[in-house]
């Protein structure tokens, strides 16, 4: 997993919950890295999944909730760090539909050990788009965070609901409608 990822990430812990919370999360993780990260560097996911779970325990907060609220934070990252991404799409169903054969393509282009999902489009219309997320990292929740966040960007109303294909979470399906009369000021 890329360190911007990680760099991230304790950013957001810190300004939620304080330095201290950073340092006790690294502290009781046991980290390869000793949780010294460099954004192009790249490092385990078992260091994720060791900040998450310590991060959940301090918290009583859901490692899914605690991923959904951090790809609302992870958003605003791609917006500054890659405005031009966004600029290429003109509504959220294209743009979903073009994460697998667009969007990380060029991600891997700038980061190539990149580990990232897999996307695949089931059914797609103006309105409604069904994806299916494939990943051995089962982190379903950034995704439906970075889903919200691509709607919101586009100022457009949404409801996404999801089911478990896979119970671990590593095959997920996405079923994504525009809301009715849903564009706004
Ligand atoms: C992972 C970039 C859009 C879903 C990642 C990672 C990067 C990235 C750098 C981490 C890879 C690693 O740690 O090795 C971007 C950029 C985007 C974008 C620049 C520009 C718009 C999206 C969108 C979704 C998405 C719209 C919506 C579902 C994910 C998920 C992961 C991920 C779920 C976690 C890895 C996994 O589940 O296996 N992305 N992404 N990304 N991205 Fe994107």
């Amino acid at each position: 997993m890329k360190g911007v990822v990680f760099t991230e990430f304790l950013e957001l812990v810190e300004t939620k919950f304080g330095i201290q919370m950073v340092d006790d999360i690294i502290k009781s993780s046991n980290l390869e890295s000793g949780g010294a990260y460099t954004a192009v560097g790249t490092y385990k996911f078992g260091e994720m999944v060791s900040l998450l779970s310590e991060l959940s325990k301090r918290t009583q907060l859901s490692i899914d909730d605690l991923l959904y609220v951090y790809a609302q934070h992870f958003f605003t990252v791609i917006q500054v760090s890659y405005p031009g991404f966004l600029k290429t799409f003109s509504d959220p169903i294209e743009m979903l539909s073009s994460i697998e054969d667009h969007i990380h393509v060029e991600v891997l282009k700038i980061y190539p050990d990149a580990q990232l999902p897999t996307f695949k489009t089931l059914e797609k219309t103006e309105n409604t788009l069904t994806l299916d997320y494939m990943s051995s990292r089962a982190m379903y929740s950034f995704g439906l965070g970075l889903m919200h966040e691509t709607f919101n960007f586009f100022k457009i109303d949404c409801t996404i609901r999801l089911e478990k294909i896979k119970d671990d979470g590593t095959h997920v399906r996405f079923f994504i409608k525009v809301k009715n009369g849903n564009t706004r000021p």
